[in-house]
Formats: structure tokens, C-alpha cells, sequence
């Protein structure tokens, strides 16, 4: 067994902070199920963010480790990440290896360089808030010790403080003092309230990312008193990464800004940045509400399983992979929709009469409708 002396713990992955915690599969990974470590250093936090954004890969050789990184495709970020370790300096997304050695790295992080991870402030702390710190943490976007969750329940802070070891706090003011990005994740009915308390108390460069519903940007900005605004569309799987945002931003928000509001919302799925606020009343209506009308499917559906005469433990286990096969099979898929679904309808087959009992009820139609009155509420609730 080989043995070695030090490890930076920061080096070992994207997924973990401490030996103890890596998981099996990423040592192998990483190559270091077989070695022995007798002591183990802890990075500076930021420099363990920028390790961790980096995803690193390490090979270890007696007395040398070797460092692979697939930087992430940011380019200002590489190259802030690239300079202090003099490493071969890819700017792009190629893989690169700095060839770092032990006992070596720890000097070399010494050198200087801009620390390039976020500070983030949430003020609210509840589903969203904590979907997307998850995201944050997992992403490794911002190290726990770089974010604070402030909100009213001291139960929530108890919480989130135990779970995720971020700062907590119960004075939102305070919570901003400093932070890179502020995320407003309270409900609609809490904003009016948390504009007033933090009315001209954000500065430049910091970012003010809001995912409230109907919030619209200029209602922000003049709560707020500030102009550096993104307004985001999440939808509820992003609490799980498999989300879809839609976001806008002020004329005032700026290239980096910019970069912050993408990475952040990348990491809790997929997003998409629209130049005009107003496609973010309809993506309320599309993806915002969407995830409510796959489900109503996904109920009607197992009714009608059980209907006709199915169990529900078999029906709701038919129709969710079904829904979930299908939507990944649309996805890998280069064919539309709606060749798809020719595709696996045979002409005065099973399905064919399905979709003709469909096509009576109307269904497309209804569906419009359904979407156009979630839109005509979303411009409403902005107003
Ligand atoms: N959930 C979704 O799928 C989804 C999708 C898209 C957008 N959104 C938006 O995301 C936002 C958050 O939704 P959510 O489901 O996460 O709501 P939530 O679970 O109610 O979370 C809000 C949290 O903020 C706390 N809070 C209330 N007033 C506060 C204050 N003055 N300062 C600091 N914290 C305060 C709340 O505490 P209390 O519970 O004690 O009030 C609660 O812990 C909403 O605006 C919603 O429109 C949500």
C-alpha cells in the first residue's frame, strides 16, 4: 500500500471536504482507495472553493501528486483560478494539468490571487431557499462558511445552521453587509415588508437575485432603492437540480453579475436568460405552473388505471416511470413531440383510440386555455 503523508483535503473531490466523508467510489476515482493517510491538511476555505469548482482529479505518485482539472467553462474564472498556481493555464474547458506537488500546493496557494467565490445571502430560508443553497453546496458554487441564511423562524435557522453549516441570521440587514449575491427568496405577501428594512442598503457591485412570484423588476428596484437586480422564474424540481429558470436582469447588472445569476441557477438545473421581463410572465405559465400540470396528468392517469381495475401501487408505479421514460426518451430523442407520438401510434391500434377519446375532450384546446389564463394571472399579480 502506498503511502503518503499529506493530502489537501481540498484536492480530494467536488463532493467532498473531508477524507472521512468521500465516498468510497470517489476514492477509487481519485485514486485513493488503497492509500493511507496518515495526516491530512485543510485548505483555507476559499482556496478549497476554488478547488472544488475546478473539478479536480488527482493521481497520486510517491512523493508527487498530479492534478487534473476540467475547468468549468466560465473563462474569467479560469483564469483567475490559473494564475496563482502557475499552472499550464487552459483558459477553456479542456482538461489541464497543473502538475502540482505535494507539500507544494499549500505555498502555492499562498501566492495570492483574487478569491473568486461568492458570498451569498438568502434572506428567506424555506423550500427554495434551501433547494437552492443544496444546489450551491453540491455544485460547489460558494463554500458553507461563504453563505448565510437569514430568516424570521428560529427554528428554520436552527435548522439549516445544523444541516448545512452555513451562518444564520435573524437580522436581515445585517445579512447583507459585504455578500456578492443576495438571494430574496421570501414569499410574495413578505416582500413589501423586507423592501422597507433593506430600502438603499446594497452597494455596488452586489447582486440582488430575486425568485419571488409576480415580483416584477421595477417593483424591486424602487423598494429596493438599488438597480442591480435579477428576477428569476424558477420551478419546483429545482429543488432537486433538475429545475427550469427563466431570468432577466437590469441594464445596470453587469457581465460577472451575470455570471453569478447563470452559474447559481445552473447548478439547481437548467436556465434560460430572456432580454425582456415580460417572457418571464410567460414562462410562469409554462414551466413555473408546469410541474402542477404534469402532475394533474400524473393523478388523472393513475385514476384511470385504477379504473380499470389496476392496483394503485401498480398504477402510480406505471404511469411515473411512463411519464419519466417518456420525458427522458423526448429528450435524448431528435425527433419532435409530435413524431414521437406517431411513432408509437398504430393506426386502429390501442393508443389511436386513446388519443381520439383525447382530441374529442379537446384536449390541446384545453390545455392553451389553461396556459393563457396562468399567463393572464401572472401579468395580473405583477401589476
Ligand atoms: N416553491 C416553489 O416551487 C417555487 C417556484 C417558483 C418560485 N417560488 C418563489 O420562491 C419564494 C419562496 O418560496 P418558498 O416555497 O421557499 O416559501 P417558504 O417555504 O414560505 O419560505 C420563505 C421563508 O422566509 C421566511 N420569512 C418570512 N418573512 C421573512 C422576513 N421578513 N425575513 C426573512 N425571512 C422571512 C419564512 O418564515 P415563516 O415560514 O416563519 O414565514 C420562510 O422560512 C416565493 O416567493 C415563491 O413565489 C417558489
Amino acid at each position: 500500500m502506498l503511502k503518503i503523508t499529506t493530502v489537501f483535503l481540498g484536492l480530494l473531490s467536488p463532493r467532498c471536504h473531508e477524507y472521512e466523508e468521500c465516498p468510497r467510489d470517489d476514492k477509487k476515482i481519485l485514486g485513493l482507495d488503497n492509500i493511507d493517510i496518515t495526516e491530512a491538511f485543510q485548505f483555507p476555505s476559499t482556496r478549497r472553493e476554488l478547488l472544488d469548482k475546478l473539478q479536480i482529479r488527482m493521481v497520486v505518485f510517491p512523493g508527487r501528486i498530479e492534478v487534473n482539472a476540467v475547468f468549468p467553462i466560465d473563462p474569467i474564472v479560469c483564469q483567475k483560478y490559473t494564475s496563482p498556481w502557475q499552472g499550464e493555464g487552459d483558459k477553456g474547458d479542456r482538461v489541464t494539468k497543473l502538475g502540482v506537488r505535494s507539500g507544494e500546493v499549500d505555498k502555492q496557494s499562498q501566492r495570492g490571487g483574487k478569491e473568486v467565490s461568492m458570498k451569498i445571502t438568502f434572506i428567506g430560508g424555506g423550500n427554495m431557499g434551501e433547494a437552492m443553497l443544496t444546489a450551491i453546496l453540491t455544485k460547489g458554487l460558494s463554500a458553507k462558511g461563504a453563505i448565510t441564511v437569514s430568516d424570521i423562524s428560529e427554528s428554520r435557522r436552527e435548522y439549516l445552521e445544523r444541516k448545512y453549516g452555513v451562518s444564520v441570521a435573524s437580522d436581515n440587514h445585517e445579512a447583507i453587509g459585504g455578500v456578492d449575491v443576495v438571494i430574496l427568496a421570501i414569499k410574495p405577501q413578505q416582500l413589501a415588508e423586507v423592501m422597507v428594512g433593506l430600502n438603499e442598503e446594497f452597494r455596488s457591485p452586489q447582486l440582488v437575485l430575486s425568485i419571488i412570484a409576480g415580483a416584477r423588476i421595477g417593483t424591486l428596484c424602487r423598494g429596493l432603492g438599488y438597480r442591480q437586480i435579477v428576477r428569476v422564474m424558477p420551478n419546483a424540481p429545482a429543488q432537486i437540480g433538475e429545475g427550469m429558470s427563466v431570468w432577466a436582469a437590469t441594464a445596470e447588472v453587469t457581465r460577472e453579475q451575470r455570471k453569478w445569476a447563470g452559474s447559481i441557477l445552473g447548478a439547481m438545473g437548467k436556465e434560460i436568460y430572456v432580454d425582456d421581463e415580460k417572457y418571464i410572465d410567460m414562462a410562469t405559465a409554462v414551466s413555473g405552473s408546469g410541474p402542477a400540470y404534469v402532475f394533474l396528468f400524473t393523478e388523472a392517469l393513475t385514476s384511470a388505471a385504477m379504473h380499470i381495475g389496476l392496483s394503485y401501487e401498480i398504477a402510480q408505479k406505471l404511469v411515473q416511470q411512463t411519464v419519466l421514460g417518456s420525458a427522458h426518451f423526448m429528450q435524448r430523442s431528435d425527433k419532435l413531440p409530435a413524431e414521437l407520438r406517431r411513432m408509437v401510434t398504430s393506426p386502429g391500434g390501442t393508443t389511436a383510440e386513446a388519443l381520439a377519446e383525447l382530441e374529442k375532450g379537446q384536449f390541446a384546446e384545453l390545455i392553451k386555455q389553461a396556459v393563457t389564463a396562468a399567463y393572464n394571472r401572472a401579468k395580473e399579480l405583477d401589476n
